[in-house]
């Protein structure tokens, strides 16, 4: 048993991993033949994409995945554990499968992301949910097949998780969700350390791929005919600085424009990671996509020194516009935390000053949630929970109003459309605009997912685009 332990998990030592080949031990392959699994993710696109390799990695045992979770042999969580709410999700999802196990005792429950790098997560699960079969943390996700093999021979709970990464796993097998967009790792973990975050613990330290593991990668993307790359990491801005001199963000995004892929994306930024030269690339580059997501998390100076965000609201304007005109039609998202510790009505309204003056195209808002042995959760004068959601209705209410006046501005444009599928609304496509708008369209032609077509906006909404295809 190898338990998670924070105070471990804090520590920076800045040495260079190994880089190893993933290889299934050889009497593991298809042993479970025609066994199924589901994996229900919580959280963002890393947690996605790390679903995408799990998915492989049991696919190698001869298990197959199902989507329905009532009737699956092994349901796995990938976990979040971003706001308390992630935490209670999950926690949910566990009091169901415990009901589904009564019924079925063979089922196997396993517990990966986050949540499993939480020491009182951990600790909780065996104190209290011990029909869990496993808990594999993030940092040896690879060894995923011999866990849930362990565990389903022994039958007891078995708990393998790193307060630390001892080594990084190159060309794990993945099973993408689609076949014309494709998540890239580039940067795994965050040195960061904001005061009200528990990413800097659970995927710890920051370490950047090797760029030629990265551009393989996007070779063998490109070959395969996927249209668009979406590089990702907890902040994207920091990678090459744990490897390189002279290799940053900047570089791999040229290097990656050069290669014959018509969509980049790029997430997430932080601020002070930005420079001039990587803002140059993007307005070099046609195929980076014009669209940023720039966390600023709050309009007041005091709050982002109580967040240890390293920027003032004057630099960040400053980038904020930099990066606005260094494209055409540029798009530019945020997250913003409401009623972090000491926030007054004067430091919210300089949030909502704040939006006023970046009028953003979307932002993820959220209600600031203590997560336990984050340096914030020691701050005294913490803001009533009433404070915070009536901050955040008003919060989203100015938000909402931009969303809608900025998408108004489209209506008679025409856009230029990744499509991903039919839309929920009947007889209807949707895709996302170059510039990440999500159109919703109608079209008289046979149309494809993963097809790149002309959109004439006909209606504007506050989170989306109705249109019709176009010439
Ligand atoms: N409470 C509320 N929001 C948080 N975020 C990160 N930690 C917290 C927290 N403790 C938000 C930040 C970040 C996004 C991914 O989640 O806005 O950018
Ligand atoms: Fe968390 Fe800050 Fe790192 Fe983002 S940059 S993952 S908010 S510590």
């Amino acid at each position: 048993m190898n338990k998670p332990e924070m105070k471990e998990e804090k520590k920076r030592n800045k040495d260079i991993l190994d880089v190893v080949d993933y290889k299934l031990d050889p009497s593991l392959v298809n042993k479970y033949n025609g066994m199924t699994f589901f994996i229900k993710t919580y959280g963002c696109q890393m947690n996605e994409h790390d679903t995408e390799i799990l998915s492989g990695l049991l696919s190698q045992m001869g298990l197959i995945e199902v989507r329905d979770y009532e009737n699956s042999d092994i349901v796995i969580l990938n976990t979040c554990s971003i706001r308390e709410n992630a935490n209670n999700k999950a926690y949910g999802m566990l009091g169901r499968l415990k009901h589904i196990k009564e019924e079925n005792p063979n089922l196997i429950i396993g517990i990966c992301g986050c949540m499993a790098q939480e020491e009182n997560v951990v600790n909780e699960i065996i104190r209290r949910h011990k029909y869990v079969n496993f808990i594999i943390g993030t940092h040896n996700m690879h060894d995923l097949c011999n866990i849930l093999d362990k565990s389903i021979t022994s039958k007891n709970l078995e708990i393998e998780v790193l307060s630390k990464a001892d080594k990084q796993v190159e060309n794990m097998p993945v099973i993408r969700s689609n076949n014309f967009s494709a998540y890239v790792n580039i940067i795994y973990g965050c040195d960061k350390f904001c005061t009200y975050c528990i990413v800097p613990y659970t995927r710890g330290e920051q370490y950047s791929r090797k760029k030629e593991d990265i551009l393989k990668e996007v070779d063998e993307l490109v070959k395969d005919g996927y249209k668009e790359i979406i590089l990702l990491g907890q902040n994207v801005n920091a990678y090459g600085k744990d490897l390189y001199k002279d290799y940053n963000l900047g570089n791999l995004l040229e290097d990656v424009a050069k290669k014959n892929i018509q969509r980049i994306r790029f997430l997430t930024s932080h601020p002070w990671d930005f420079t001039d030269n990587m803002i140059d690339i993007i307005s070099k580059y046609k195929n980076i996509m014009p669209n940023i997501h720039l966390p600023v998390q709050s309009g007041s100076n005091k709050i982002l020194k109580l967040m240890g965000r390293r920027y003032n609201i004057e630099e960040y304007k400053k980038l904020f516009d930099k990066l606005k005109n260094a494209r055409e039609n540029m798009t530019i998202s945020t997250d913003i935390i409401v009623g972090f510790p000491q926030e007054s009505e004067e430091d919210f309204k300089n949030t909502l000053d704040l939006v006023d003056y970046c009028k953003y195209d979307n932002a993820f808002t959220f209600i600031y949630s203590e997560r336990s042995g984050t340096p914030a959760c020691k701050l005294n004068d913490s803001v009533p929970m009433n404070i915070r959601e009536e901050r955040l209705q008003r919060l989203n209410e100015k938000v909402n109003k931009y969303f809608k006046e900025n998408n108004d501005k489209l209506v008679g444009s025409t856009q230029k459309v990744l499509v991903y599928g039919k839309s929920t609304k009947e007889n209807m496509y949707y895709g996302y605009s170059e510039n990440y708008k999500l159109i919703n369209f109608t079209s008289k032609n046979i149309i494809n997912d993963g097809d790149i077509i002309n959109v004439k906006i006909t209606h504007s909404k506050t989170w989306s685009l109705d249109g019709e295809e176009c010439e």
